[in-house]
């Protein structure tokens, strides 16, 4: 086993996922105000250290991604983040495109930046202490109409690009094409999309001689839009999401993690536990985990409120949510 597969393999350690702490400095600011706290670079770093140096986190994180701002902060205990995660066995990853922008071809839909100076990014990382990266590509579901091909191919060359441009720099590519929750869509077209979107993916990564080994895969459940009027039960989900990510992802790949995208904790938690049930049973050939961001956060932050005084209150409902979340994938 190469030392790459090693390390993307060692963030399914069992009971263990991912946290997502990679908001740019705008979702961060949208995500803070929404609770009344008003950003700055050092608000910014409070709110990092309010997950990242919560006592215990170990047991539950395999790993964090860090967005680039905060590789370089340091939490209060004076160490420079991916420094005090790696010294807990949290591996410091880091989110490395550069957000969206319409894609020419078809304006309604998104294309993700930051495939230019991506190998000189990609050394800086390194020398702060990355391990693994992560590429988000935006996929919008509209009735039979969107996703377009080829918004779906260019998004997937631009996957596989920064997938080989990362393994060549000695790095974990996760490679997450989110498929939005918002829209009127069935969940049956949700599950459709991801399939098409992995099948797309994989064919171009063949293409561009991607290590399937090393790959990690970051990906929606499938569900019903959130206009749709219909909620899923986590067995539907389950049901579903596998079927889809059955059919188009090779068992070669390191392992596949589910990003919340709009859930509620409980959604999140419920659905994912039921997954881990059904892959079990079906002998999925991955390993499974979370990589969530709003679901492990939210309810810290509602408790937070930007305040010293509530850091410990806010700190033990997100580890009550990191036991609850790693109960889950363990089945
Ligand atoms: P959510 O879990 O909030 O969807 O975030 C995961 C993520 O990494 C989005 O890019």
């Amino acid at each position: 086993m190469t030392d790459l597969v090693a390390t993307a393999r060692s963030l399914f350690a069992p009971g263990k996922g991912i946290l997502a702490a990679d908001e740019s400095v705008h979702t961060a600011t949208t995500r803070l105000s929404h609770y009344g706290i008003a950003t700055s670079a050092e608000m910014r770093r409070q709110y990092r250290d309010l997950f990242l140096g919560a006592e215990g986190i170990e047991e539950y994180l395999s790993g964090v991604i860090l967005f680039s701002e905060t590789l370089s902060q340091k939490g209060n205990d004076k160490k420079a983040f991916p420094k005090s995660l790696a010294a807990r066995g949290v591996a410091p990853g880091v989110k490395v495109d550069l957000g969206t922008e319409p894609f020419p071809s078809s304006p309604e839909e998104l294309i993700t930046q930051g495939l230019l100076d991506l190998a000189e990014r990609l050394q800086m990382y390194k020398k702060q202490g990355a391990l693994f990266t992560k590429w988000r590509a935006v996929i919008r579901i509209d009735g039979d109409q969107l996703p377009t091909s080829v918004a779906l191919h260019e998004n997937a060359k631009r996957l596989a690009s920064y997938a080989k441009e990362v393994q060549t720099a000695g790095l974990v590519p996760i490679l997450e094409p989110e498929i939005l929750l918002e829209g009127t869509h069935s969940r049956m077209r949700s599950r459709a999309v991801i399939e098409e979107t992995m099948q797309t993916v994989f064919s171009v990564l063949e293409e561009h001689s991607v290590d399937r080994a090393s790959v990690i895969i970051k990906t929606s459940m499938a569900l019903s839009g959130a206009e749709s009027g219909k909620k899923d039960t986590p067995e539907e989900v389950a049901e579903d999401t596998l079927s889809a990510l059955i059919a188009s992802v090779p068992r070669q790949v390191a392992g596949i993690v589910f990003l919340s995208g709009g859930q509620t904790p409980d959604e999140a938690t419920a659905n994912l536990a039921a997954i881990a049930k059904h892959a079990k049973r079906a002998n999925a050939p991955w390993p499974l985990t979370f990589s969530y961001a709003r679901a492990l956060q939210d309810e810290a932050l509602a408790l937070w409120k930007g305040k010293e005084e509530n850091v410990p209150a806010a700190r033990a409902a997100y580890l009550a949510r990191l036991a609850k979340v790693s109960a889950a994938v363990l089945g």
